[in-house]
């Protein structure tokens, strides 16, 4: 599993570099203790890190939550977007220049099934974004995710772990889990873990068994874990079609109506959900797996 944490050193920001003054600075006692204060003042609604900028963002028509991450304490204050929608791109771009920030990747949880994915479009518009998946999804990117991989921005890191069940190539991104790095951790959990429900598991290589292993096996360390991450990480899943915005790993293992089941009556569950067609699968899959652009010009590298 290590190893695959060298595969993208390449693509790490370089960190700030501190002047003598500021060196000093932070070895003073009285910093050393506000830095510590700091990263415990995290609630059960918001994370807390001096250097993360966090927005969640929604895409009304398909209830789709889009997620932007940088690390402000950078110079270059790199940025991530997750799970970003083709409809949205210019309100996010628009807020991505008024703070400053330098997007570098545009990620996809999964392929999704009903809105068509703006990592293509952000490419089109913004020279040097990296489009990013699992390779697991066998959709076209510029990066391809293995579990266990880190995505850097600056001193900031999300770790990849596959969750698979809603569709076969699953991830969720998990913030890391040092002191210097957001605290509570964050779980972007895609349609694995919604707030009181999961995502469907009845097309594009979905498997309920598989999605609950996802959830709930210890199997091993980067793959298959969510209710085994600390229980005040915060959840902040793909979609929400009830009025939720976050919720935490403990209050899922209590309270989520499917998730709290035990295995077979989840699987019952899950394939009595008599769900209609999904109205924009015909063109979203088609158009996701190629990232969002479908008509592609021939020098696009997507
Ligand atoms: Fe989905």
């Amino acid at each position: 599993m290590v190893t695959h944490f060298s595969r993208f050193q390449h693509l790490l920001l370089q960190p700030r570099l501190l002047s003598s003054h500021q060196s000093r600075a932070l070895q003073h006692p009285l910093i050393r203790t506000l830095t510590v204060i700091r990263s415990v003042m995290g609630s059960s609604s918001s994370s807390s890190s001096s250097k993360l900028l966090f927005r969640q963002l929604f895409e009304k028509e398909s209830s789709t939550f889009t997620y932007l991450l940088a690390d402000v304490s950078n110079p270059v204050k790199p940025a991530l977007l997750i799970d970003p929608v083709d409809k949205t791109v210019d309100r996010d771009l628009k807020l991505i220049n008024e703070l400053g920030l330098k997007l570098v990747y545009a990620m996809n949880t999964h392929v999704h099934a009903d809105h068509v994915t703006g990592t293509g479009l952000l490419k089109t518009k913004v020279p040097g974004v990296k489009s990013v998946i699992s390779k697991a999804s066998g959709s076209k990117a510029d990066m391809f995710l293995e579990p266990g991989d880190r995505v850097s921005i600056g001193d900031i890191y999300l770790e990849v772990r596959a969750t698979p069940g809603h569709t076969a190539g699953c991830v969720t991104y998990v913030t890391g889990e040092e002191a210097d790095q957001p605290q509570p951790r964050m779980a972007f959990t895609g349609d694995a873990v919604l707030i009181r429900g999961c995502g469907r598991t009845d097309f594009q290589g979905g498997s309920s068994d598989q999605l609950y292993e996802s959830v709930h096996s210890q199997a091993s360390f980067h793959a298959n874990l969510i209710f085994t991450l600390p229980k005040d990480t915060l959840i902040y899943p793909a979609h929400d079609y009830k009025g939720y915005e976050v919720s935490t790993v403990g209050e899922e293992m209590q309270h989520n109506p499917r998730l709290t089941k035990d295995k077979e009556t989840f699987k019952s569950i899950m394939s009595n959900l008599n769900l209609a067609y999904p109205k924009m699968i015909d063109v979203a899959v088609p158009a996701n797996m190629v990232c969002g652009l479908q008509d592609l010009p021939p020098q696009a590298n997507l």
